[in-house]
């Protein structure tokens, strides 16, 4: 017969072993909806294509924005985002094909290029413009998401991530092939740190008959918007196209595959939980402070 010291001893390492278990046996998310992106145009007249932040999905806490731009046809993309300012937040730029010229008014310039990515904290205050730099046969595809920060750290400092397509890890995951930009998927590490909201950025190319399964942080808000073909997501696979953002439920694991292959980008970070108020390009999180973002660009305290 057992003593109760080794009766309880038994059931702690049983516990243990059921706390074992359950670590390793992942939750996967399902996709809860899916919004298709509405075309329209920003800045000085771009066409773009919105998801995130249109009016079926304003706000994926802490993910305030996602456009896609692709046109082969420069009437949609030369005049470009002139002179324009930011507050609050990040703004994401991520370059597919062609390139965006990129230019502030403290002096930073550069070219975000072909594979390559900006993640811009705006912070207390940027005024910059962002140009479409098409490649040889006209075509400029690209992406700009826009990331919330906490009350708190709104007026830091701004600080740019510029990241050549070099600096962005190339792995597979069975037969998907994925571009970690920020976050992590087993041992590579995306370039992208200090980020508030601990995000994940993936670049996720699934060929024809490919089934693959991403591990995600499990509290983390998250999405995935197809660029290209067709994706089919989540335990249930629910089939998501080009132009589409799925927004997926809570869980550890996002599972995937594509009948006849596909693109797309995954979004995961913690939300902020806070009030969000915005205006054109403030981001802050009361009424008040938007008025203040507005007052000090017009006083020229942004610019400096
Ligand atoms: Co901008």
């Amino acid at each position: 017969m057992l003593s109760r010291r080794q009766l309880l001893t038994g059931t702690a390492a049983a516990a243990g072993l059921a706390v074992a278990c359950q670590r390793r046996s992942r939750t996967g998310r399902v996709v809860a909806t899916i919004v298709a992106a509405v075309p329209g145009r920003d800045g000085a007249g771009v066409a773009l294509r919105r998801s995130l932040g249109s009016r079926a999905l304003p706000l994926l806490d802490p993910f305030l924005m996602l456009d896609e731009i692709h046109s082969a046809e420069p009437a949609d993309y030369e005049a470009g985002f002139p002179t324009h300012p930011h507050r609050g937040f990040e703004t994401v730029s991520y370059v597919l094909r062609g390139g965006f010229a990129h230019a502030d008014s403290v002096g930073n310039h550069g070219l975000i290029a072909d594979g390559g990515a900006q993640w811009m904290t705006a912070g207390r205050g940027i005024v910059h413009s962002e140009m479409p730099q098409p490649t040889a046969t006209r075509e400029v595809w690209g992406l700009q998401l826009w990331v919330n920060l906490p009350a708190a750290r709104k007026m830091i400092a701004p600080r740019y991530q510029d990241l050549g397509a070099a600096a962005i890890p190339t792995i597979d995951v069975a037969d998907a092939r994925v571009r970690v930009v920020a976050g992590a998927v087993g041992r590579a590490r995306g370039p992208v740190d200090g980020i508030d909201v601990a995000p994940t950025m993936l670049d996720v190319t699934v060929p024809a008959g490919a089934t693959f399964a991403l591990a995600l942080p499990g509290g983390h808000a998250a999405c995935a918007y197809v660029l290209d073909g067709a994706v089919a997501l989540g335990a249930t696979g629910a089939a998501v196209n080009a132009g589409q953002l799925a927004v997926l439920t809570p869980g550890d694991e996002l599972r995937a595959t594509s009948a006849t292959g596909g693109r797309c980008l995954v979004l995961a970070a913690a939300p902020i939980g806070e009030p969000v108020a915005r205006r054109g390009p403030f981001v802050m999180t009361t009424e008040a402070e938007l008025d203040q973002a507005v007052a000090d660009y017009r006083a020229g305290r942004l610019a400096a």
